[in-house]
C-alpha cells in the first residue's frame, strides 16, 4: 500500500521514511523548513526503547511548498541512507477522545500511595526459549500506576502500558471480516478466531468484546504464559478464562499455522477459522526466533491461507514501520492487504509512538 495524502484544513501531511535512526526531529524539520512553512513535525519513536523508528511526519500548511518539497527530499541520501517521502497514509488509525475508557486498562489499576515502588517478580521460569518473567511493578514517571511487564531473557516482550496496537489488531481484524463476504450480517455469533500469542491477552480481549464471535483459540508456546492467565495473575486473565468461548492453547503456531493438509484443531474440529491474528514476533523482518523466519513466505502463508474460510482475514502485528515488501508478500497469497498505522502516546518520551497492523483478505467463494 503506499501512502496517500491528506489534508488538515489546507495542510497536507508528508510522511518520510528510511530515515537514519540518528537522525533527529530537528534536522527533519530544518530540511521542510528549506522548502517553506512547517506547522508541525513529528519524528515517531520505539515504544520501547525511545529511539528514533526511521520514519515521521511533517505538516506544511501551504500545499504547493509541500510539494516543492517531497519533490526535492524524495530519494534524498542522509548518512547513507536514501530517504523516502510521500503524502501521508490516510488510514492511520489513532485512538480517539472517546476510546479513553479502553485506553486506561493500559494502567489496570488505580495508584494508591500504597502502590508507591512497588517492584513483585511474580514469576519467573526457564523454558527451551530463555527465562520468562513476569513482573508486577509501579513507575513513578506516571504517578506511580501499576504496570504489568513480560520479559524473556533481557527482552520486553509485552507491557500492559502499550495495548492499544494489540486491541487495534482485533479491531481490524474483526472489521475485515464484517466488511467482507464471509458475514451474513445475522444476530447470531458467526465467527470462529484464532490468535497467535497470548502475552498479556489484549488482543484476545478485544477479540472477546465483540458479540460477534462464536469461538477463539489463543494459542502460546509458553506454559507459565497460560499458567498466569489461569491464575489470575494479569490483569485480563479472569475475563479470558471465564468466558466460554476462549480456548488457551499450548502449542507452537508456526508449527500449526505453517503445517500442510490440517486445519487448526479448535472447537469446531477440521473446520477452516474466519480469521487469524497473529502477534508473536517484533516484525515479519525480526523475530523472537530465528526458526520464525520461514513462516513469512508465500508457501507458508499459503498454507495458513487454506486453514482461513473463503472472505476470511489474517491480521498481522509489528513493531516497523509499513514494509511495502510485507504487503506484497501478503497480497501474493491473499486477494487484498492492507497495513494500517496505530498511533498511540508514549509517556515515557511525552511523544506518539506508534506500529503497523497489516490486514489481509481472502476472496469469497
Ligand atoms: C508480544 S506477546 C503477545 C501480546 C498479545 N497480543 C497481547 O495482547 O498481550 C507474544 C506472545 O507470543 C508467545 N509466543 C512466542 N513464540 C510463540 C510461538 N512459536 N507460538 C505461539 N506463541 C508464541 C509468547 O509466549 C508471548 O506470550
Amino acid at each position: 500500500m503506499s501512502a496517500l495524502l491528506f489534508c488538515y484544513g489546507t495542510a497536507m501531511k508528508i510522511l518520510i521514511r528510511n530515515l537514519p535512526r540518528s537522525t533527529t526531529q530537528a534536522e527533519v524539520q530544518a530540511l521542510f523548513e528549506a522548502h517553506g512553512k512547517v506547522q508541525s513535525c513529528t519524528l515517531v519513536m520505539d515504544s520501547k526503547t525511545g529511539e528514533s523508528k526511521g520514519f515521521g511526519f511533517v505538516e506544511m500548511p501551504k500545499p504547493g511548498h509541500a510539494r516543492a518539497a517531497m519533490k526535492s527530499l524524495n530519494g534524498t541520501e542522509i548518512a547513507g541512507n536514501r530517504i523516502r517521502v510521500k503524502k501521508a497514509e490516510p488510514k492511520t488509525v489513532t485512538p480517539k477522545a472517546e476510546e479513553t475508557p479502553d485506553n486506561a486498562r493500559l494502567i489496570p489499576e488505580t495508584p494508591t500511595t500504597k502502590s508507591r515502588n512497588v517492584f513483585e517478580e511474580l514469576d519467573f521460569q526457564s523454558t527451551p526459549l530463555g527465562d520468562i518473567s513476569l513482573r508486577r511493578r509501579s513507575e513513578p514517571k506516571l504517578n506511580h500506576a501499576i504496570v504489568y511487564e513480560v520479559k524473556l531473557g533481557d527482552e520486553f516482550l509485552m507491557s500492559s502500558l502499550f495495548t492499544e496496537s494489540e486491541i487495534q489488531l482485533a479491531r481490524l481484524g474483526l472489521a475485515a471480516l464484517k466488511s467482507g463476504p464471509a458475514y451474513s450480517g445475522g444476530s447470531e455469533p458467526c465467527f470462529d478466531i484464532v490468535v497467535g500469542g497470548l502475552g498479556l491477552g489484549y488482543t484476545a480481549h478485544a477479540v472477546l468484546e465483540d458479540p460477534a464471535v462464536r469461538s477463539l483459540q489463543v494459542i502460546d508456546i509458553m506454559q507459565p504464559v497460560i499458567g498466569w492467565h489461569r491464575q489470575g495473575l494479569v490483569p485480563l486473565g479472569k475475563a479470558l478464562v471465564d468466558d466460554p468461548r476462549c480456548r488457551l492453547v499450548h502449542a507452537d503456531f508456526f508449527a500449526l499455522a505453517g503445517a500442510q493438509d490440517n486445519y487448526f484443531n479448535g472447537q469446531h474440529h477440521d473446520q477452516p477459522v474466519h480469521a487469524v491474528l497473529l502477534d508473536i514476533d517484533h516484525s515479519p523482518t525480526h523475530w523472537l526466533n530465528e526458526g520464525n523466519q520461514s513462516f513469512y513466505t508465500s508457501p507458508s502463508l499459503q498454507h495458513l491461507a487454506e486453514k482461513i474460510h473463503p472472505g476470511g482475514a489474517f491480521g498481522l502485528w509489528s513493531n516497523d514501520p509499513p514494509d511495502d515488501n510485507v504487503t506484497s508478500l501478503l497480497e501474493s497469497v491473499f486477494r487484498t492487504c492492507q497495513s494500517h498505522v496505530v498511533t498511540f502516546p508514549n509517556p515515557y518520551t511525552g511523544k506518539d509512538a506508534s506500529c503497523t497492523v497489516y490486514i489481509a483478505s481472502k476472496a469469497g467463494e
